[in-house]
């Protein structure tokens, strides 16, 4: 029995694009710092992206990968598959073990990248087609000859045109292919259009938005330099607004929890790495937006609970419904803080919303039942988060 007055009761939120790092570069994050982030942020369940290292790329990767994590998770979790070139028969053998596949159509952190025509339609093609393939849709192609361009400015060698073309390409090959797609981290207003644009001729494309580019802009970039680079950056004032204007198009929120170091993030601005870390502020900034009269509260449980179960076919969760894990968030709508690095649980240490105001303070979590985070305390041992059951 929960006993809840005076509190909002939730349903453990599932990010479904995180970068948690394990294996391969744990000074930044690993399994158990960056669960134990999602779970202070009242975020139950994490899909993890493919981009580690080694990636996972391959069955043997993705065994190794589960394992290594298996002893360290404090929220439940799932992982996407990284396609390459070569790997397309496997990725299609693999596919009921994993959330997605994720396809970068462009560059970013990590070597995975697939630009051709050739392997992205044998990939449409051979993975399951009602499987989404998360595209990371940046134009290689456009990136090389701005960033050839000599741009000094590593965020203007990826304007919005290049993730315009990416798409449009994603788009024709899902439409004559008749496979699922799931755009991740959507920036501009130009993308969502393509998106309506093709849904309107019966395309089955879905896509997600961050919180990095629902709440801040390129203004915020050049406060904050190296730690708000991003791939991709943060857009104009009107691009940020259409991501709310669209909002109703727009199917899930993902926070594309991405930590690098401080010292990595000091670098000079091109050696300087892409990302910066979210899973703890997303429902917080969230919070935020409802109560400010944004968005209804009933429309962010739809986009990071409601339709992730449904896209990736997460079986076992869902939105407080009998038979399904009891993941619970408990918040005190009224307590109002201000979010500062030192709140921060990811091994990264810091937040680019640092100094934010925020209404509602996440008080418990449960997960599958069980009292996981009583204010401010994980009580849960790591390993207590499982790995997620498909149901397709
Ligand atoms: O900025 C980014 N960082 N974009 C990505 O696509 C990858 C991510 C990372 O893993 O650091
Ligand atoms: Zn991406
Ligand atoms: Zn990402």
């Amino acid at each position: 029995v929960v006993e809840a007055s005076e509190r909002l009761v939730l349903p453990g939120f599932i990010d479904s694009h995180v970068h948690f790092r394990d294996p391969g570069a744990p000074q930044k994050e690993d399994f158990f710092t960056g669960t134990l982030a999602a779970l202070a942020g009242g975020v139950t369940t994490v899909l993890d992206m493919p981009n580690t290292q080694p990636p996972t790329d391959s069955r043997a990767h993705l065994v190794q990968k589960a394992a290594h994590v298996a002893t360290k998770a404090v929220v439940d979790y799932g992982f996407y598959f990284g396609a390459t070139d070569t790997n397309i028969e496997e990725a299609a053998s693999v596919a009921g073990e994993v959330a997605a596949m994720k396809l970068y159509m462009g560059s970013s952190t990590g070597t995975l990248l697939v630009t051709e025509f050739s392997p992205i339609y044998r990939h449409f093609t051979t993975f399951p087609l009602d499987k989404p393939i998360a595209v990371h849709a940046e134009d290689e192609q456009s990136l090389k000859y701005f960033g050839g361009m000599g741009l000094q400015d590593h965020n203007q060698a990826r304007p919005p045109l290049s993730a315009q073309i990416a798409l449009s390409r994603a788009i024709a090959i899902a439409e004559k292919t008749g496979r699922r797609l799931h755009v991740a981290h959507t920036t501009t207003w130009r993308e969502l259009e393509l998106i309506q644009e093709a849904r309107s001729k019966g395309v089955r494309v879905t896509c997600e938005v961050t919180p990095l580019h629902l709440f801040m802009t390129e203004e915020d970039q050049h406060r904050l330099r190296n730690f708000g680079k991003v791939n991709p950056p943060l857009r104009s004032r009107d691009d940020r607004e259409a991501l709310w204007r669209y909002f109703d198009d727009i199917d899930t929120i993902g926070t594309d929890h991405a930590p690098h170091t401080r010292e990595e993030k000091d670098q000079p601005y091109s050696q300087a790495p892409s990302g910066m870390p979210g899973v703890q502020t997303m429902l917080p900034l969230l919070l935020n937006a409802a109560s400010s009269g944004r968005v209804k509260l009933e429309e962010v449980v739809k986009r990071c609970v409601t339709n992730p179960i449904q896209i990736f076919g997460l079986k076992d969760k869902g939105t407080l419904e009998i038979g399904k894990d009891a993941d619970i968030v408990l918040i005190d709508p009224n307590h109002e803080y201000v979010l500062a690095d030192d709140q921060m649980l990811s091994k990264c240490g810091w937040t680019p919303f640092a100094g934010t105001k925020i209404k509602g303070q996440i008080q418990q979590v449960y997960l599958r039942g069980n009292l996981a985070y009583n204010q401010g305390n994980c009580l849960s041992t790591a390993g207590s988060g499982k790995a997620i059951r498909y149901s397709k």
